[in-house]
């Protein structure tokens, strides 16, 4: 981290139980602002994933092969030590709607006074997935409907797949 390295780096963590179009949209945003994005999937087992962290790398890596730029690994700990370690400049998130915006300012403060250096960026993704979120996605799968509007191929075929019975 630091002006001497040319090279600007962002990190976009997330639980990404599972990755969504939204976070997609997300990612494609922070690729064009950055030389580098790190998807940092949280080893978040108080979220008491559906996936693990590892199946949760593994949803999200076919959906990136189209950026040259970005690297998909896993991370438990403190993010911003996470951060550190890998060089980063930011940490960027995505803010859906007015409701996000208390959690991410608490985080982003929290995440300021543990690293000063560490800036943390928002973007706001297209309004068609402000409505989205991976809890919902789950719901509306486990019940038996469509969710290939919110979520790529690969993750609503695993989603299909985890709610058989
Ligand atoms: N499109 C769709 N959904 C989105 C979205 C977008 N662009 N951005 C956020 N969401 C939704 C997710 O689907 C998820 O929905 P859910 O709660 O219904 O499952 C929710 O918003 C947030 O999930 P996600 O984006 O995956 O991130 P998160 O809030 O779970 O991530 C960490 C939190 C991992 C960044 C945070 O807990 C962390 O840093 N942990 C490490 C430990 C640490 O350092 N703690 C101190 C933090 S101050």
């Amino acid at each position: 981290m630091g002006p001497e390295d040319p090279m600007r780096h962002c990190i976009y963590p997330g639980t990404f139980d599972p990755i969504t179009r939204g976070h997609l949209d997300v990612l494609a945003r922070a690729s064009n602002l950055f030389d580098r994005v790190t998807v940092a999937v949280a080893d978040n087992a108080g979220k008491g994933p559906l996936f693990s962290a590892e199946q949760r790398v593994a949803l999200i890596r076919p959906n990136v092969t189209g950026f040259t730029n970005v690297a998909v690994t896993t991370f438990d700990g403190l993010l911003v030590e996470f951060a550190v370690r890998e060089k980063a400049h930011a940490i960027i998130r995505g803010l859906r709607a007015l409701s996000d915006f208390e959690f991410e300012f608490n985080m982003a403060l929290m995440n300021r006074h543990l690293e000063p250096q560490l800036e943390t960026i928002f973007v706001m993704p297209n309004e068609q997935f402000s409505y989205t979120s991976s809890s919902l996605v789950k719901q509306v799968a486990r019940l038996g409907g469509q969710v290939g509007h919110f979520v790529p191929p690969n993750v609503a075929e695993a989603l299909q797949a985890a709610f058989r019975k």
